[in-house]
This record gives C-alpha cells, structure tokens and sequence, in this order.
C-alpha cells in the first residue's frame, strides 16, 4: 500500500450490524419496522412527536445490550497508532466507536476527538428552541424542558431528512487534504455522506470502499474490498499500520 498522511473514514449502519444494531435498508426496506419518513423527518417530529420520540427511545435503550465489535475496536487502534492526521465520520447514531475507544479527545487542536457524528448522536437532545445539545442517557418523553432556555422543547439530537448534518465545515477541511478516503458499511444512499468519495477524488485521494455489498456509488472507488466489516477492518487497518 502507497504512503498516507492524511486519512478520513466514513462509517455506515454496516460497521455496527454485526453488533446487532439493524441497518437502515434492510431487505424490507423498513428500519426497525418502520418507514424512514415516519421516524426521521422533521414532518413526522410535528405530526406525531410521541411516535418519534418512543422510537428513538427504544433506540437508545438498545445500546445497552449491544457491544462494540472487531471493526469498531480496529479503528480504535487506527485512532490510538495513526500518527498523521485521521478523521472517523460516522453517520450512525450509537456509541460504539467511542466504547472501543476511539474518538477520546487529543491534546492537539481545539480539543475535539478524532470522531464525529455527522448525524447526531442517541445519548444527545437537542433543544428545538434554542439549539443547544446536551448529553442524555435516559428515555425522552415530548414536552421535556430545556434547562437552558426553558422551552418545552427538547428532541432526540438526530439529524432527520432535510436537516443539515453537524461539522460538515470540519468535514470539508479534513476532505481538501486527504490523501486516503475509506468508506466502511454505508449504502451510499444518503448525501451529503455519499458525496464525500467524490471530494476526496477531486483532492487526489486514494479510495477504498469495504463494504458487505457495492454500495451505490462504488464505481468511484479506487479500491473495493467485499465482506464483513469485522474481518475487512482489522485486516485493512492491519496494512496500514504495517502488521
Ligand atoms: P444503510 O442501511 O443504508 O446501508 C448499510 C450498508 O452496510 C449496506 O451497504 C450493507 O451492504 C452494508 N453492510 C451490512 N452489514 C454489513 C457488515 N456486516 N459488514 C459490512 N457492511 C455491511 O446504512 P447507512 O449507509 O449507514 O440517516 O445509512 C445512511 C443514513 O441513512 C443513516 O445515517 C441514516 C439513514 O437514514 C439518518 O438517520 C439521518
């Protein structure tokens, strides 16, 4: 493999299925048992809040009987033994990246971990109000008050359909410098993530995908490895750190 400085990863609902969380586009086309537009617009959040918020609800509950898997804690060592620069974008809402370890905050910079979640986060609310997010752990029964601006107002800290995702200025900036753009259990089906492959090109990147299936946008890849993310990633991460 050539060399590489500057490395951003991209993760999907395919890094955790083998956790046990479901990945969004199942044979049935359903999440959970659920149409995407009923739990994760905006307009389902106004029509029946209660549904949305039970729904996420039972999402986070899940995480607790859920443990992080091989392709979580490998790219925790990437994150751990990268010395150039690195950058995990996750599009997933649980936690398992960080609880294999990736992610804590570095002394470098302005402090910030070395993953993002580009679509919120499940132990998160998010004041609809005033904007402000805080950690949360519990369930999220509708009409909670937001201890900073005391709106009833507080919402899971997803970000639904027509909502823009978080950091995509960090994201952007990591993208014009990267040289290795990896993308690991994601459809491709979702912009602005599924664009990110094409920045990368344009920045001279080098582009892997490791993925169950070719995702939709696989012809953009450089480099296309298929199977289960627990056995592609250790071994992917393996090479890069040289064994
Ligand atoms: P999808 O459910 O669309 O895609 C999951 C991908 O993971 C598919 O390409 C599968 O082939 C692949 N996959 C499944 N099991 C795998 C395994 N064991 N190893 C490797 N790959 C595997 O999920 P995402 O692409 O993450 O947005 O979905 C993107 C966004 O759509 C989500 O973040 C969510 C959803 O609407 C929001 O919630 C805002």
């Amino acid at each position: 493999m050539p060399e590489f400085q500057n490395i951003v990863i991209l993760t999907g609902a395919g890094v955790s299925a083998e956790s046990g969380l479901a990945t969004f586009r199942g044979p049935d086309g359903l999440w959970e048992g659920h149409r995407v537009e009923d739990v994760c617009t905006p307009e389902a959040l106004a029509r029946d809040a209660a549904l949305v918020h039970r729904f996420y609800d039972e999402r986070r509950a899940r995480l607790a009987e859920v443990r992080p898997n091989a392709a979580h804690e490998a790219l925790a060592r990437l994150d751990a033994e990268w010395r150039g620069e690195l950058l995990i974008v996750t599009q997933n809402v649980d936690d398992l990246h960080e609880r294999a370890g990736a992610g804590a905050a570095t002394d470098a910079g302005d402090g910030a971990g070395r993953v993002l979640h580009m679509h919120g986060a499940l132990q998160s609310a998010l004041c609809a109000r005033c904007g402000e997010r805080r950690p949360w752990a519990e369930s999220l029964p509708t009409g909670r008050i937001c201890p900073a601006c005391a709106a009833p107002a507080l919402r899971p800290d997803i970000v639904f359909f027509g909502e823009i995702p978080y950091e995509m200025d960090r994201i952007e900036r990591a993208l014009a410098d990267v040289d290795l753009f990896v993308s690991i259990g994601t459809s491709g089906a979702v912009y602005p993530a599924a664009g990110f492959v094409r920045t990368a090109r344009h920045h001279g990147a080098h582009t892997v995908e490791l993925n169950l299936d070719p995702s939709a946008g696989s012809f953009l890849f450089h480099e296309s490895r298929m199977g289960a993310a627990s056995e592609l990633v250790p071994a992917f991460v393996a090479q890069l750190l040289g064994g």
